[in-house]
């Protein structure tokens, strides 16, 4: 490769990379340079298209109103976000996990949901079965601590096919999900990204 292609080539997964961390804004709070760097490169090298326009699901049984249309997913992914946050300075504080396990779990919420529809999504699919266990197979390939996977692959709990979670972080994560994927209240954004924002001028902002 020549000097002036790997240029180009370095600024495009650059630019790739910052494209990634303005879609996705709880990445700054993780504290750990070693897990945001790593998070965003899984997420950059593995992201399906459909990550960013697909509803999180097709019915509203399970999920927020907000999450069942256009990003509906994107949306999703930043709502358990929050949720999570609410969730894990009760963890911290009762000493069942420590702040390198809370950024952990940062990275899990945002990577949980990556394969939902595996491959391709196509109008009115459902979630793929094994989604849990598909984007946890792409974080046991990566850098990342083996905990966050394991709390990925357990996130869907009993119903899917992913093991039960059992460690406190495994238990968060699967609780934030949970949480979020409520028809009944409506987990804000944190920094809403420009597209969502212009899209749902309604949904509301998290502070964080
Ligand atoms: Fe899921
Ligand atoms: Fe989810």
């Amino acid at each position: 490769m020549t000097n002036n292609s790997s240029q180009i080539l370095h600024r495009r997964v650059q630019e790739k990379r910052d494209e990634v961390d303005r879609a996705l804004p709880p990445l700054r709070l993780i504290d750990d340079g070693d897990i945001y760097w790593t998070t965003i490169e899984v997420i950059q090298s593995n992201v399906p298209d459909y990550f960013w326009h697909a509803p999180a699901a097709s019915s509203y049984k399970h999920h927020n109103p907000f999450c069942c249309g256009e990003r509906g997913l994107w949306i999703h992914t930043l709502m358990v976000a929050t949720a999570y946050e609410r969730l894990v300075d009760s963890y911290l504080e009762q000493g069942a996990i420590s702040s390198y396990e809370r950024d952990l779990g940062r990275a899990a919420v945002l990577l949980h949901d990556l394969c939902k529809y595996g491959d391709a999504y196509e109008d009115g699919d459902r979630a793929a079965k094994d989604h849990d266990l598909q984007a946890a197979a792409l974080v046991y390939d990566s850098d990342l601590d083996d905990w966050v996977a394991d709390a990925i692959a357990s996130h869907m709990g009993p119903w899917y096919e992913g093991p039960e979670p059992e460690t406190s972080l495994e238990e968060l994560v699967h609780l934030a999900d949970m949480a979020a994927s409520t028809k009944n209240g409506t987990f804000g954004v944190y920094r809403k990204p420009m597209e969502i924002s212009k899209l749902y001028p309604n949904l509301p902002e998290a502070e964080l």
